[in-house]
């Protein structure tokens, strides 16, 4: 119900784009309608025509052979067909796409790719060239983005795209240490990676909660430290090559010396004072740490870098180095009197000695060292790459200094942030003081999904689809920044990843099924889709939180910045600028709270007989009456009708109470309607 309620209301965002659409159509562009690229290219042009798709549509590769290139384009081709509802292709026939590559990269692909490609689709045919096989397989993606229903047909309306991501490095951090995700989990996110063009998979193995990566020269490591839930080498090596079948690097991130309690658990030789006693369950900063004054710790990470060097082919391995708060550096006079004896100051210098030390090994390996904010340190050479998470002060600092810097800071999927909010952060925004050679520092932005509040079934939804709005800041150009039109675009690709086998529309559905123990959830959808889940801040603050809580709450089941919030604003915003001349946002805001007010009674029902729901009776109870309130302002102003001063504080009343916290769940239309309440006459 929820979902052909939106679905009407998109409709509605089509028919407003028809001003923009004709005057853009007069500029030579394509009709915003029909652009659903995400990430935009850096320059298009649209010509006359279209290339109709038929049942004997297939490819044609010329220029130096790639494996990888031949299956992308037996991809793509065959998610073309599937989309105009051919069969698989037949072998033979006719190529009406050429893709022409110069070179192909090596096996595995380095930071300094080169992903260009021009793409000229003409009603005869289709050409993608490239220099090189990975910048053929950017264009794929954008193929298969670009075919739009017509008259009964599929068609890729002709067009001149030249492009070229505007960041070398766009990566996504999974972190699979706090709870582990299995293999397809990973290979479905690796896919929609591709599908945005991000080209990191940044591998978050190890942290306080369990070390996922099997080592046979320390086995120890995942058969004390695991719960017996890591990757096999040969599952590693899979995910390596899937990855990289997709143009996508996969870097993997032990952290040392501190987050690695399950690490210290099962070596607790390596410890700076008593060791864990168990593998870390709840979440937070650990006082745990490696000893930095042993020759053996050196030992042994130089034995395990080694043998996770022939795990993972990148250039890069990422030693964490966050949040080191080591208590025991402090207290533990052998320590103190290394450090005096080594003539570092504090723990800063220790880690920084420790950085030096694991850099030597990198270095032999030759392997370049990331690290979170904290590995900044004038004691390391200028090729190491610093990660930020602290924020633009932290990146200035450390690229002021001559360091490389990747922006992850306004990157976090865990704050619940929606993608407008992570879409105006930029790693290099023009506005910014930065010098010239600070800016060709600055290589990229990383998303973070954190392990704390996700497992297998719900992490798609947290992921998907904002991570692709920052996909398009780091690909696309910095003027690319229309909110309207992203959301827009973002529909268009939740429904393609949805077609990939991304979980994150169907999960909700599933899980609010499971919970209420029937098929019949059509009142609840209604319901969670004008909810979404507490902030990583919120929901951690709010009692310890566990390794072992169970993610199968409401708050587990919405989805963050769900499609009616954006909605919700521009429905409001419209109305308001006109309200007494019957509109189709009007009615739209009619329907919706109508909707949201009719669900009210079978929800209440339904979450006091479920036990995982009935924590969120409390936001069932306030919906009815939020609804009606939004009924009201909207009668009220489309009348022009005066309501009284009580109305008015009762209505805002009620929108504060329901803005507190309760259940982990937030409803996400209390701003527009404090808006449409405030704009009701008195
Ligand atoms: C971090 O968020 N501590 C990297």
């Amino acid at each position: 119900m929820a979902n052909s309620m939106w679905k009407g209301f998109a409709l509605v965002g089509v028919l407003l784009l028809t001003h923009a659409q004709f005057a853009a159509a007069a500029e030579g562009e394509v009709a915003p309608s029909g652009n659903h690229l995400l990430p935009q290219p850096a320059s298009l042009h649209a010509g006359d025509g279209a290339f109709v798709l038929a049942p004997d549509f297939s490819f044609h590769i010329d220029g130096p052979h790639s494996a990888r290139l031949q299956s992308a384009a037996d991809r793509s081709v065959r998610e073309l067909r599937t989309r105009a509802g051919f069969a698989p292709a037949i072998p033979g026939s006719n190529a009406s796409l050429t893709i022409q590559i110069h070179a192909s990269s090596p096996a595995f692909l380095t930071a300094e790719e080169d992903e260009s490609y021009r793409l000229r689709v003409t009603s005869t045919g289709i050409t993608l060239d490239a220099p090189t096989d990975i910048g053929a397989m950017r264009g794929l993606q954008t193929l298969v983005q670009w075919v739009q229903p017509s008259q009964g047909n599929y068609v890729l309306p002709a067009v001149e795209i030249d492009d070229s991501p505007r960041f070398r490095w766009r990566g996504l951090l999974v972190d699979c240490s706090r709870h582990f995700e299995p293999v397809p989990v990973i290979k479905r996110t690796l896919d929609a990676m591709e599908a945005v063009k991000l080209n990191v998979f940044h591998w978050h193995l190890a942290d306080d909660q369990g070390v996922r990566v099997e080592s046979k020269v320390f086995p120890k490591l995942t058969g004390v430290g695991s719960d017996g839930l890591f990757y096999t080498q040969q599952e590693i090596r899979e995910v390596v090559a899937y990855a990289s079948d997709r143009g996508i690097r996969v870097i993997p991130e032990f952290e040392m010396p501190g987050h690695s309690t399950a690490w210290l658990y099962a070596y607790p030789e390596l410890s700076s004072g008593a060791p864990p006693t168990g593998i870390r369950r709840e979440f937070g900063i650990a006082p745990y740490a490696m000893d930095p004054t042993r020759e053996e710790t050196y030992q042994f990470l130089d034995k395990f870098l080694t043998e996770m060097a022939t795990l993972f082919p990148d250039a890069y391995v990422h030693i964490g180095g966050d949040e080191t708060t080591a208590p025991d550096w402090k207290t533990s006079p052998r320590i103190q009197a290394f450090m005096q004896s080594h003539n570092l100051k504090d723990s800063a210098a220790l880690q920084a000695y420790f950085n030096q030390r694991i850099l030597k090994v990198l270095t032999r390996l030759h392997r370049h060292m990331i690290g979170w904010d904290e590995i900044f340190n004038p004691a390391l050479p200028k090729d190491i790459v610093i990660q930020t998470w602290r924020g633009e002060a932290s990146m200035g600092a450390s690229t002021g200094e001559g360091y490389q810097g990747i922006l992850s800071a306004g990157y976090y999927l865990d704050g619940m942030q929606s993608a407008e909010q992570h879409y105006r952060v930029d790693p290099a925004p023009s506005d910014a003081k930065l010098t010239p050679q600070q800016r060709s520092l600055i290589r990229g932005g990383e998303v973070a999904m954190w392990g704390e509040f996700i497992n297998e079934h719900t992490i798609d939804s947290r992921i998907w689809p904002r991570a692709a709005a920052i996909a398009e800041r780091l690909w696309s150009p910095e003027s690319t920044r229309d909110i309207d039109d992203l959301y827009r675009r973002l529909d268009a690709l939740s429904t393609q990843l949805d077609g990939l086998g991304v979980q994150h529309i169907a999960h909700q559905d599933a899980a609010l099924r499971t919970s209420a123990g029937t098929e019949d959830i059509a009142a609840l959808k209604t319901f969670a889709s004008v909810l979404q889940p507490a902030s990583f801040h919120d929901r951690f603050g709010r009692g310890k939180a566990r390794q072992a809580d169970p993610l199968d709450h409401l708050s587990d089941a919405v989805r963050p910045d769900p499609p009616a919030r954006h909605e919700f604003d521009r429905l409001t915003k419209a109305f308001l600028q006109s309200p007494q001349t019957s509109s189709d946002e009007q009615h739209a805001l009619e329907a919706h709270f109508r909707a949201l007010a009719d669900c009210a009674p079978a929800v209440l029902n339904q979450v006091r007989s479920a036990p995982n729901l009935q924590e969120a009776q409390n936001r069932a109870e306030q919906l009815p009456a939020l609804a009606e309130v939004g009924l009201q302002a909207v009668d009220a102003l489309a009348k022009n009708a005066a309501k009284s001063a009580e109305w008015q504080s009762h209505a805002l009343a009620l929108i504060a109470e329901a803005a507190k916290p309760s259940a982990n769940v937030h409803f996400i239309f209390l701003e527009p309607l404090k808006l449409l309440v405030t704009a009701v006459r008195q």
